[in-house]
């Protein structure tokens, strides 16, 4: 028996087990936004290699929303018709269920990658002028994004509706809004980045109006019997920021608007930020948000090895636990987790061959092949 390959119901979806493939931008879509080959192969492996759940990319709702140039993207048919064919592709082909989350960077878009430095782009490189809750650089040296007005508020509100509608049509199982990382949503939240004097901004309850407006025009889009939850920075590592109470406060507001599960990170809001990097450093808040709140929770954060992941589980820390950069390295990460804790999970029948327990012998990847039969094609 594992915990983290037992199976859990959000609505009327049920998932094989516990781990779930966190969102991974490519920075690497054709056009404004349209995913191609790449993503048939980099979202393809996971939804073969046991997961649960595999998320797209953050999934922007807008051009001026995108944190790059080659951000996915989700407002106009051909970037729908794109995403369509990659995530028919992996439910046609894969074992997991599919998920999309969506975004809109606000004060952190028009960027290069992070493998470029992510700094702003200049004017020379196409730089377009960022959208925030304020006029507040995410740092001194970054362009002072221009402060929404109520016009603005609404027509970003429309945009996530409307991708919510794409998304629904393309038939992703699981959607999820990015509240997190400092963008959009979470500038709203924090009170560095919200410094508005109108009802959007001063108090807690000010500063979450926006997100659950927003939570709340996508919740009534997306179709009922499908799980939406929210991706959500409990603290920004900074002085004056967000805690874990505010987090707190925002996932009882979320689950009263009828959220089925908060996804736990952390920081990305303000550059001044400090954090202490350690093997599952997000778990306590996500803990913290569990003990506090009867819902579902995702945790995320150098969750490495399969006995850390059932022990989060199994301790009553999450009940989800999320890999990024782990099922980069190691796509097939459920299967071996799998094996590791002596339990059974989801393969493609052309891949039955390569369970452990099919092979001739008790499973050792540093054995030898022992004779000629082991060897056969
Ligand atoms: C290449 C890459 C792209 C990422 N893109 C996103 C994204 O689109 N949305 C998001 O919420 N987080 C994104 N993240 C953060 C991850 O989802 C995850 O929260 C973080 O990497 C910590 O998990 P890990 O230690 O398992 O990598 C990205 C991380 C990486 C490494």
């Amino acid at each position: 028996m594992s915990h983290l390959f037992s199976p859990f119901t959000l609505r009327n979806l049920t998932l094989e087990n516990r781990v779930v493939v966190s969102p991974m931008c490519q920075y690497i879509c054709n056009g404004d936004g349209q995913m191609h080959d790449w993503h048939l192969m980099h979202l393809g492996q996971f939804a073969m290699g046991g997961a649960g759940l595999v998320f797209t990319e953050a999934t922007h709702v807008s051009k001026v929303g995108r944190i790059t140039p080659r951000c996915a993207g989700l407002w106009n048919d051909t970037q729908e018709a794109a995403m369509k064919r990659v995530v028919s592709f992996c439910k046609a082909h894969g074992v997991a269920r599919t998920a999309i989350q969506l975004a809109h960077a606000g004060r952190k878009a028009s960027t290069h990658t992070p493998t470029d430095g992510a700094q702003p782009l200049t004017d020379e490189e196409g730089r377009w002028t960022a959208l925030a809750p304020s006029s507040i650089p995410y740092a001194p040296d970054w362009p002072v994004p221009e402060a929404l007005d109520r016009v603005d508020m609404n027509r970003i509100k429309a945009e996530f509706v409307a991708a919510t509608e794409r998304a629904a049509r393309i038939g992703l199982d699981l959607l999820e809004l990015h509240s997190g990382h400092g963008y959009l949503l979470n500038q709203f939240f924090s009170p560095l980045s919200n410094q508005r004097q109108d009802e959007y901004g001063g108090s807690l309850t000010n500063r979450l109006k926006y997100p659950l407006e927003v939570f709340e025009a996508v919740r009534g889009a997306w179709p009922s019997e499908r799980p939406m939850g929210v991706r959500i920075s409990a603290v920004d590592w900074v002085q004056g920021g967000t805690t874990i109470e505010d987090t707190i406060v925002y996932t009882t507001a979320l689950k009263e608007l009828g959220c089925d599960f908060v996804d736990i990170t952390t920081g990305g809001l303000d550059s001044r930020q400090r954090i202490r990097l350690d093997k599952g450093y997000q778990v306590p808040c996500a803990s913290a948000v569990k003990k506090a709140v009867d819902l579902p929770v995702m945790t995320v954060g150098m969750i490495i090895e399969p006995q850390q992941a059932e022990a989060i589980i199994a301790e009553g820390h999450a009940d989800f636990v999320m890999l990024a950069r782990g099922m980069m390295y190691n796509p097939r990460w459920a299967w071996h987790a799998a094996h590791e804790l002596g339990v059974e999970t989801a393969y493609p029948t052309q891949y039955v061959r390569c369970i452990p327990k099919h092979w001739p012998e008790a499973f050792d990847l540093a054995r030898e092949p022992r004779n000629a039969a082991d060897q056969r094609a």
